[in-house]
């Protein structure tokens, strides 16, 4: 990366505490009898999942799977790697998918495939920001925190070759 690296705000904190409240509320108007399962894909989603169960008043479990498709720097691969599996049963569960941003789709693809296979009770997908304008592989995103335009960005969990996940804002990074 070069040292010229520019950060431009793009999301305010404010505005993903808005963000955050919204996508909680509809959570829970629609799990809150259901004890779901809240399946985050590590490492991306960290932040944000950490302050949406921190919204949701009712009873549900945590989990998390780590998937990898970029090797480094700004481009997928193509190739979705598990790095980290389940380690709880979703057969039978309401399975909530959490994911910080979907790009190409080609990662969420795979991994409602796979857990599909699993039979969950219901299996749905909320995402705090998407880039429609990269889709290759088509995705239905239950609960959609904010549409971001073809820009690399970093913060709120997001990294270029993993630094800036602490930023407490979403930030177009132009270098
Ligand atoms: P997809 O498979 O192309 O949809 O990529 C999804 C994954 O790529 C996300 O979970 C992120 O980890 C990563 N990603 C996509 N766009 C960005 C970005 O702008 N900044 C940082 N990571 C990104
Ligand atoms: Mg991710």
């Amino acid at each position: 990366m070069s040292s010229q690296a520019k950060l431009q705000v793009l999301v305010s904190r404010a505005e993903l505490n808005t963000t955050v409240d919204k996508l909680a509320a509809a959570i829970t108007r629609d799990y809150n009898d259901k004890n779901p399962l809240l399946l985050g894909i590590l490492k991306g989603v960290f932040v944000f999942m950490s302050d949406l169960v921190r919204r949701l008043d009712f009873p549900l479990e945590i989990e998390f799977v780590r998937l990898s498709s970029y090797g480094s720097g700004q481009e997928t691969s193509g190739k979705v790697k598990m790095m980290q599996d389940l380690e709880l049963n979703i057969e039978g569960r309401h399975v909530l998918v959490v994911e910080d941003i979907i790009d190409t789709g080609i990662t969420l693809a795979f991994l409602l495939d796979y857990l599909k296979k699993k039979k969950p009770a219901s299996l749905k997908l909320c995402a705090l920001s998407d880039k429609p304008v990269r889709r290759r592989m088509p995705v239905k995103i239950d609960y959609l925190g904010l549409t971001v335009p073809d820009k690399f960005l970093v913060g709120y969990g997001l990294d270029c070759d993993e630094k800036y996940r602490n930023l407490p804002d979403i930030y177009v990074l132009e270098e």
